[in-house]
């Protein structure tokens, strides 16, 4: 038979047909994978308790190609589930950006989702200012634009266990959707227990000799036009040094990436996000526990031997296979994690001994909730801590990679280089992560720790590499380079402004005319911690930054921290805010950018001669007219 010419279309429309049956659409913002596993989760147990429906599980990306096209196929819908994760300064994720600013930007016009009836669950961390912040936008502007709530949005806190809050939502969701779903002629659905079943790859067992080689040396060939997240770029190290001096115990590495060649490129104040390799000591215990070859070559396959899907699609996608055992444990299983609870029964469902097992299951279940939030959450234990604990469990690797192992991945860096004076390299300025954890492991973290041994081609023509790729962000200088810029940036949040003073520096060169600058950096001490200090004395001379202001925090007897240098300089920061100036912040989200937010208003309050609430509304216009930018981790 002659196959028929295949439609130039990509991807071809869905016919929508009316088959009567009720159709459930549930939408997908997703960063690490969560949201895609909870989003596929209660697909899987809905198909279970409401047979006769149809379900759809979609990446937000993927449900609309354009603004209409969304606000289209919503009106369409009946019932649409979101999950949507919230990251950074109340920002969604990379894949539900481009729905998000449409939803929020288009909640003045009237789009009439009077057929709508939602439900969202947020994926947050209450630690962080904008707790869950897209998803409460979302759930409000559904109601306002006609939607009706079945549920009250779900506020997933990562900081406690995120999981729980999930089960928990959807304790609410049911009887809802019972309402809606339930077959009218067929009481026993309501009741059907469920037990979720644990996903599990096929996997396909190579010989090496077979022409197959470790699909390592094909990671990220650098063929493609765009680079991405699925479609990183292959970039050598080609720079490593460090930052602290010997006085310090502690470790900041500056590292170039080099991109000449590539395709990539970026903008100043751009994020790069790089997927880098496990330690060779964790990969070897995984390997240990696992209790099989490093040289063992294998492939992973969602579908069953006559390639037909295989049941349950709450597989996460595969990796690129064949590769070696330690390849597949070097670049895609986060090893260091702490392990959810779904990971826990599926590692019980392998172990030999019932004690292991039932120990495991305990911590998986309702009754063993703050056995868990003590024993693994707030120990930091480890999958392979846990692992090693349980010495009868052996998973095979389909279910290793598929339900216990999560994805490894990419760490996103602050970029600190200008492409005006580094076109062909990205600079990254990277604090070691090492601590001890409550049962005394030492956690390194794993890309500072890989970027603290890279071996640069400085060193080496077998220098160390990882796929990257360029995040955009709004964290950019003004285009009017007249208008003034503040920049509050301690420890590494000094990153984005010394690409920003480098372009600052290029601009000069070239004759632009430039308004004043501030930096306000902080660190330990000057002989230990202070990261670029020749470098930014050279901006200070050469007019790139006209006042550099640095809190040295363990030299005097009291600590001193950026918020306090700025209150010394509250009229200067405010006669510049006065006459437009842009204001900047990067660094640790938790502690110095909140104490900085509060410092800003105290400034604004006292020099302007706010009262609060006036006060309160003038900073929230910086952050509207994008004066107020925060790349906060
Ligand atoms: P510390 O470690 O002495 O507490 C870069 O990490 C610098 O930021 C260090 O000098 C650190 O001081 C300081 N820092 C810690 N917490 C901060 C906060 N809440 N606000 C501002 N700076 C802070």
């Amino acid at each position: 038979s002659v196959e028929p010419p295949r439609p130039l279309i990509v991807k071809e429309a869905e016919p929508e047909v009316d088959d009567g049956k009720k159709k459930v659409t549930i939408l997908f913002g997703t960063q690490t994978g969560t949201a895609e596993g909870f989003a596929k989760a209660l697909a899987e147990e809905a198909k279970v308790r409401y047979e006769k429906a149809t379900y759809k599980v979609i990446d937000l990306d993927d449900y609309g190609a354009d603004d209409d096209e969304y606000e289209e196929k919503l009106k369409k819908e009946s019932i649409v589930i979101f999950f949507l994760a919230t990251y950074g300064d109340g920002e969604p994720t990379d894949n539900a950006a481009r729905f998000y600013k449409w939803f929020a930007e288009g909640k003045e016009k009237e789009m009439g989702f009077n057929n709508l009836q939602f439900g969202v669950f947020g994926l947050g961390n209450r630690q962080y200012e904008h707790f869950n912040k897209v998803a409460k936008v979302v759930d409000e502007i559904l109601v306002a634009q006609g939607g009706k709530r079945l549920v009250p949005v779900g506020l997933g806190d990562d900081d406690q266990c995120i999981e729980d809050d999930f089960t928990a939502w959807r304790e609410l969701l049911w009887p809802e959707l019972d309402l809606l779903l339930r077959d009218e002629d067929d009481a026993t659905s309501v009741a059907t227990p469920y037990t979720a079943a644990v996903p599990e790859y096929r996997v396909v067992f190579h010989e090496p000799a077979n022409g197959l080689v470790d699909g390592k040396n094909v990671i990220s060939a650098n063929g493609h036009a765009v680079h991405d997240i699925q479609h990183p770029c292959r970039a050598n190290v080609a720079v490593r040094r460090e930052l602290h001096t010997s006085a310090s115990d502690r470790s900041c590495i500056h590292l170039e990436f080099d991109i000449s060649g590539s395709g990539l490129v970026y903008e100043t104040g751009d994020h790069v996000g790089v997927y880098c390799e496990n330690n060779i000591e964790n990969v070897e215990e995984a390997e240990r526990l696992l209790g099989y070859s490093p040289d063992t070559l294998f492939s992973l396959h969602t579908d069953k031997e006559d390639g037909t899907p295989l049941s349950g699609s709450s597989l996460p996608p595969p990796f690129p296979t064949p590769c070696t055992l330690r390849t597949a444990l070097t670049r895609y299983a986060d090893l260091l994690f702490f392990p959810k609870k779904a990971a826990l029964l599926a590692l019980a469902a392998h172990a030999s001994d019932p004690s292991e097992a039932d120990k495991l299951k305990f911590l998986a279940s309702p009754a063993g909730k703050d056995e868990y939030a003590q024993w693994v959450v707030a120990s930091q234990r480890s999958l392979i801590e846990i692992m090693a604990a349980f010495p009868s469990v052996k998973p095979p690797l389909g279910v290793f990679f598929a339900a216990i192992a999560p994805r490894l991945q990419p760490r996103y860096y602050s970029i600190s280089s200008s492409p005006r004076i580094a076109p062909s390299r990205i600079h990254v300025t990277c604090a070691l992560v090492y601590e001890k954890t409550p049962t005394g492991r030492i956690h390194k973290g794993v890309c500072s720790t890989w970027m603290k041994n890279a071996v640069p081609l400085e060193e080496s023509s077998d220098c160390s590499w990882a796929p990257i790729y360029v995040r955009q962000s709004n964290f950019k200088l003004p285009t009017d380079t007249s208008v003034p810029v503040i920049m509050i940036g301690p420890g590494t949040g000094l990153a984005p402004f010394r690409g920003f003073l480098q372009e600052r520096f290029a601009l000069k060169e070239a004759g632009a005319e430039l308004g004043p600058a501030v930096l306000f950096f902080g660190c330990r001490n000057r002989r230990m911690d202070y990261i670029y200090e020749d470098e930014l004395d050279g901006f200070v001379k050469a007019g790139a930054l006209s006042e550099l202001v640095v809190a040295f925090s363990r030299e005097g007897p009291n600590k001193e921290y950026v918020q306090h240098k700025m209150m010394e300089k509250a009229s200067d920061i405010w006669n510049m805010i006065s006459q437009g100036a842009y204001i900047y912040v990067c660094g640790d989200a938790k502690g110095m950018a909140k104490d900085v937010h509060r410092t800003l208003h105290t400034i604004v309050h006292e020099q302007g001669s706010l009262d609060s609430s006036k006060t309160e509304s003038f900073v929230k216009n910086l952050q509207m007219d994008g004066r107020y930018l925060r790349d906060v981790w």
